[in-house]
């Protein structure tokens, strides 16, 4: 058994929220758990659909996402958020709304989300043929006290899952082997 939580993974795209918010929220289900998994580039096609990129539809965007969340969390359920959510302020805002909120931060250098470029978005943006494109035209704003810190292009997305899994149970979030 669990109680409802939020996790919420921030950073750059392509810096591998999807991947290990993914792999985290199956293993959670194979354990049992009621889990909802929103992934950014989903939920712009949906709940934020016609929201662009400035710093104010980015800041709505994540009001939404952490308004479900909340929903969520209270009712006993597991919300995992994957959003780049590059400002501070809105995510702080967000976690005070949420009595358990654990911001893991998908750090990734520059060089290697340049080189994977998966979506082949940072060749546009670094063209200019993409504005706002965080980390090259927009900003970023690291988080000061993330409960995990991930470096993706030093672990595999197994690794990272396996050290969000644990942080949850150090937290005392989960009580799963
Ligand atoms: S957020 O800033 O509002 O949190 P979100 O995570 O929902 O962003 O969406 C980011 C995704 O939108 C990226 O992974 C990428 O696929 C796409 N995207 C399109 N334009 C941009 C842009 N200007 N900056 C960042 N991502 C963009």
């Amino acid at each position: 058994m669990h109680q409802g939580f939020t996790v919420w993974f921030t950073g750059m795209s392509g810096a591998g929220k999807s991947t290990v918010s993914t792999l985290l929220a199956q293993r959670l289900c194979a354990a049992g758990a009621k889990v909802e998994l929103l992934d950014g580039d989903i939920v712009r096609t949906h709940l934020s659909k016609g929201l662009g990129y400035s710093r104010e539809d980015r800041d709505e965007n994540i009001r939404r996402i952490g308004f479900v969340c909340e929903l969520l969390s209270r009712n006993g359920v597991i919300a995992i958020a994957a959003a780049i959510s590059p400002y501070r302020e809105v995510r702080r805002s967000v976690r005070a709304r949420i009595p358990n909120f654990v911001e893991v931060y998908m750090e990734c250098p520059m060089d290697v989300l340049i080189e994977r470029d998966a979506k082949g978005l940072y060749k546009k943006a670094l063209a200019g043929e993409i504005d706002h494109f965080t980390g090259i035209s927009d900003p970023y704003e690291s988080p000061e006290a993330a409960e995990l810190i991930i470096h993706s292009s030093v672990e595999t997305p197994e690794q990272s899952a396996d050290r969000v899994w644990h942080t949850l149970k150090s937290l005392g979030l989960i009580a799963y082997a």
